[in-house]
């Protein structure tokens, strides 16, 4: 059997309609790797997200993860194989409070039986194991507020959070730093280094390339849904075709109209 977290895809397709928004990608990633995934709006970074936790079936190819094949999967059962994801677009319960919001995310892919499990040592295990998380990403103190009140870079921890939550051993990033200032893109890569990474295979899209250099030590860059370039930060980011793909696009990088 292959090593936990370990990932495969090969000759991976996405059609909507006429457009194709992912084609024939091959990636690997091997167990507690971290992997930064680049490209311009719209190359197709969410939509492999999107295929490889079951949002979408692809329309060719196949994705195995720990040497099981997984392609076509719904997203339900993928979760409970310890993928786990954030999302571009927030997937917070806004009327909920941060709290709830990590203690619903524990259960997301378990087995019903858990939530009747309400012994009063259960709880405290519960309320210990949703307190830490919420420390890692530094809300321990806004644990009663809703969610709602929490400011963007906030409300992105609080993804995070819930995403480590159900203890993924492979673990989607889409732009945990999006809308971020400075400071806040620095303590967001300061968590995912400390709490986010070890022991487990990330993959992190984000158009912040300090960020991503400082955790990632291998690039995959798509462009209009292929894959033009992997490698080392240093190479890729020197390679012509990246360059080319990025020209004239960095003013449009926070101003995109993504799809989840
Ligand atoms: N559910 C969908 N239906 C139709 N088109 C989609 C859907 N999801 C993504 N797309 C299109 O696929 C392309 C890639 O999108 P996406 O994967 O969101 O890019 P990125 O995350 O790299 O910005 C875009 O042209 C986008 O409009
Ligand atoms: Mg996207």
């Amino acid at each position: 059997m292959a090593s936990p977290g370990t990932l495969r895809i090969e000759g991976l397709t996405k059609r909507f309609q006429a457009l194709t928004a992912l084609e024939d990608v091959d990636l690997a990633l091997e167990s507690g790797e971290a992997l930064g995934l680049i490209g311009p709006n719209g190359s197709g970074k969410t939509t492999l997200f999107n295929l490889i936790s079951g949002v979408y079936p692809p329309s060719a190819g196949r994705i195995s993860f720990n040497g099981n094949d997984i392609t076509g999967d719904p997203a339900h059962r993928i979760s409970r194989r310890s993928i786990g994801r954030t999302f571009q677009n927030l997937r917070l319960f806004p009327r909920m409070t941060v709290y709830e919001n990590v203690r619903a995310a524990r259960h997301a892919g378990a087995p019903a039986l858990s939530q009747l499990w309400v012994g009063r040592a259960a709880r405290r295990v519960e309320r210990d194991a949703v307190m830490d998380r919420l420390a890692e990403v530094g809300l321990a103190d806004r644990a009663e507020d809703l969610a709602a009140e929490l400011p963007l870079a906030g409300q992105r921890r609080l993804e995070l959070a819930r995403a480590l939550a159900a203890k993924p051993t492979l673990l989607l990033l889409d732009e945990p730093a999006g809308g971020m200032t400075p400071a806040e893109t620095d303590h967001m890569a300061e968590i995912i280094a400390t709490h986010a990474m070890p022991g487990r295979s990330v993959i992190v899209v984000e158009h912040k390339l300090d960020m991503l250099s400082r955790l990632c030590n291998r690039l995959c860059v798509l462009n209009f849904g292929r894959k033009i370039a992997e490698g080392t930060a240093d190479a890729v980011l020197r390679n012509p075709d990246v360059l080319e793909a990025y020209l004239g696009t960095e003013d449009e990088q926070d101003r995109h109209a993504p799809v989840d």
